[in-house]
């Protein structure tokens, strides 16, 4: 049975801490709280190196074995950071789909696509014919949108656009019926052209399918038409989450005011935007103050101080940011103090 079907969180996140096991002081992602419901879609946006990629491979159980991880990852009553590695493996496998950014390193190049999507529908359903699965393999490439889905199986990845590889993830990542999907930026490596495409397939199965799907991107715009809410995240922090339509119409701190900025206007075609000047302090950076300063239009010395999660006071819905001065900005109200736990 589905988990999350009364609307209680399908994955709960709460203070996921990644570091550099054999230097504990480099932390990548600093006690990212986020959760996601069925039916709900999560974009996490952010710079390069800004801790997406490591916050959904931590969610998973995927971090390479340099990496250490604390805090805890609810997802169907258990904490999937507490599991046997074999456990989480059955619970990846059958319950959580990804689909990454690039479908040739998760295709195998040797294998006819059939063969990889019968693969994925064996492992969560152990007892099916050959005719049956080569039939539920039929049906998802037609689910994904892959023209001759028949024709399609016993062609190997070579044969396919970029386009209809990533296709072919998403269907492997729908095989077993999952609950979660998480996408690490399922579109960059493709023309532009076919991205609307695979975003809007997305969308769509997810919501047909009511799944939770977390969607990492650094393209702002698609989070835009996307997500219900988003968590923004800088140097390995959230400093900003929203519900979707709140943050793109007044965003609360002053990096996301950046990213804003930068988004292309498609009246101005060929008018390149200029990036937030600077860059990040480098991970296991000690200074504990604002992580924006060095780059913040508005910094002055009280941002020397660590900075909580604030209480962002929008209307009828709750929203965090990390910035003390963000209330004397452009923007929504903040509370003066912070009850931020969960983004
Ligand atoms: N195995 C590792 N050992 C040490 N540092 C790492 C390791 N993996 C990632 N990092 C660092 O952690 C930070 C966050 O990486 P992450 O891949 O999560 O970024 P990202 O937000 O997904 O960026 P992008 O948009 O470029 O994909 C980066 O500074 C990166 O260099
Ligand atoms: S705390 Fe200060 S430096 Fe940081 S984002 Fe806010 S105003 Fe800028
Ligand atoms: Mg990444």
């Amino acid at each position: 049975m589905k988990t999350g079907s009364t609307g209680e969180p399908v994955l709960e996140v709460r203070d996921l801490r990644v570091f550099v096991k054999r230097d504990p002081g480099v932390v990548l992602v600093d006690r990212v709280s986020l959760s996601v419901s069925a039916g709900e879609s999560v974009g996490i946006i952010g710079e390069t190196g800004s801790g997406k990629s490591l916050t959904a491979l931590a969610v998973a159980g995927l971090l390479s074995p340099e990496l250490g991880v604390e805090g805890s990852v609810e997802f169907g009553g258990l904490d999937l950071l507490q599991l046997p590695e074999r456990d989480l493996r059955a619970i990846r496998g059958a319950r959580i789909g990804m689909v990454f950014q690039d479908p040739n390193e998760s295709l195998n190049p040797v294998f006819p696509i059939g063969k990889q999507l019968g693969y994925a529908i064996r492992a969560h359903a152990g007892g099916l014919s050959a005719a049956a699965v080569r039939s539920r393999a039929r049906e998802l490439l037609d689910l994904v949108g892959i023209p001759q889905p028949a024709e399609r199986l016993g062609q190997y990845p070579y044969q396919l656009s970029g386009g209809m590889r990533q296709r072919v993830m998403i269907a492997m990542a729908l095989a077993s019926d999952p609950e979660l999907l998480i996408a690490d930026e399922p579109t960059t490596s493709l023309d532009v052209s076919v991205q609307a495409g695979i975003l809007e397939l997305i969308e769509g199965l997810a919501r047909d399918m009511r799944l939770a799907t977390l969607l990492i991107t650094h393209d702002l715009g698609v989070v835009a038409g996307q997500c219900d809410r988003v968590l923004a995240m800088y140097a390995g922090q959230v400093v900003e989450s929203r519900r979707t339509r709140d943050f793109t119409a007044a965003p609360a701190h002053p990096y996301c005011q950046g990213l804003l900025r930068c988004v292309p206007d498609p009246s101005e075609l060929g008018v390149v935007r200029p990036g937030i000047p600077g860059t990040p302090p480098a991970p296991g950076s000690t200074d504990q103050g604002c992580r924006f300063r060095e780059r913040c239009g508005y910094a002055t010395d009280g941002c020397e101080a660590p900075q909580q999660l604030l209480d962002v006071i929008d209307g009828d819905t709750a929203g965090l940011v990390r910035c003390w001065r963000a209330g004397g900005l452009p923007g929504p109200t903040i509370a003066a103090t912070s009850t931020g736990a969960s983004a």
